[in-house]
């Protein structure tokens, strides 16, 4: 028989884990603070959560934040049983409550969801796991129902660190987009055309170079940089003279603008992107 499964929360990421526990084949418990959430989910249904804790050894967590995920535990005995909570975290917040779950009698992991909820179950879905190596090998093949597992280390911060980091790159990119697309409909050029033929592509080809910058920052500069921090801070002047001229709100653009200043001015002009990683770094 498949692991009994619990999972805690059923908003739109909940669910779909739920729903991909039950197809292949999991006794899956549930539990969500609004009763009646997700009717068409067959699985059976907790009224409290300690009651959908005790059904299982294993338990899904799946809230909106950190503060709700110990509101939802605090009191329950954890004996026995194996924490996985995949709400978004700081890794300080996933440190903590491995603590606390250690202390209410729990195994504990912590884990990063990289996927939206229609991805859940599809090969394109990866999740980040951290926390005791044994428990993750012990639970990994029900764990790859969900998604892809990557697991990232014993301690628990990583699996949020890892996930936060690559938050932070979509929305860095996105936020980019955001802005090409109000200079373009702010012209009145139509967003679709621009976005195939043009953004997509550029992005996808602009996201090869990926590889040696992270090669420069393990290994060490490999040559004078193609695209220099000298030019590109030029150039990047235009980009934010343009914005205004357009009137669009430079707010995402500039931050940029002024890390390229500041690497110039710092003697990294003949260097490439990868330079800015040091400053950043420096900065926190
Ligand atoms: N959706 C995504 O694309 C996505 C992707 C990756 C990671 N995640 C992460 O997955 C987690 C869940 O996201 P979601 O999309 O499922 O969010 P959601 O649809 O907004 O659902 C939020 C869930 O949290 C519950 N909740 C909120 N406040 C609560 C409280 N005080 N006590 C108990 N339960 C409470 C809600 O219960 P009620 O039904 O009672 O309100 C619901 O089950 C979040 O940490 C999110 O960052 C989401």
């Amino acid at each position: 028989m498949k692991t009994p499964v619990t999972v805690l929360g059923l908003g739109a990421m909940g669910t779909a884990l739920a729903r991909s526990f039950l197809a292949a084949g999991h006794p899956t418990t549930v539990w969500n603070r609004t009763p009646g959430r997700s009717p068409e989910l067959t699985a059976v249904r907790a009224a409290t959560p300690a009651e959908a804790i005790a059904a299982s050894p294993l338990v899904i967590v799946c809230l909106l934040v950190d503060d709700t995920v110990r509101s939802t535990l605090d009191g329950i005995d954890l004996t026995g049983r194996t924490i996985v909570n995949l709400t978004n975290s700081t890794p300080d917040q996933a440190r903590t409550t491995a603590e606390w779950s250690a202390s209410a009698g729990a195994s504990y992991l912590d884990g990063g969801i990289m996927a939206v909820p229609p991805m859940i179950g599809t090969p394109a879905a990866f999740i980040f796991y951290s926390g005791p190596r044994e428990v993750f090998d012990e639970h990994r093949t029900t764990l790859e129902t969900l998604a892809r597992p990557a697991y990232v280390g014993e301690d628990p911060g990583l699996a949020a660190l890892y996930d936060i980091a690559l938050l932070s790159a979509m929305y860095g990119m996105f936020g980019g987009a955001q802005h090409a697309l109000a200079l373009i409909t702010g012209s009145n050029s139509r967003a679709e055309p621009f976005t195939n033929s043009f953004l997509v592509p550029w992005l996808t080809a602009m996201l090869t170079s990926l590889p040696t910058m992270a090669g420069e920052l393990d290994n060490g500069p490999v040559g004078t940089a193609g695209s220099n921090l000298a030019m590109q801070a030029a150039a990047y002047e235009n980009l934010v003279t343009t914005a205004q001229t357009q009137r669009v709100d430079p707010r995402l653009l500039a931050p940029m603008g002024e890390l390229l200043g500041d690497a110039v001015a710092a003697g990294h002009g003949d260097e490439g992107l990868s330079a800015l990683v040091g400053l950043l770094r420096t900065a926190g």
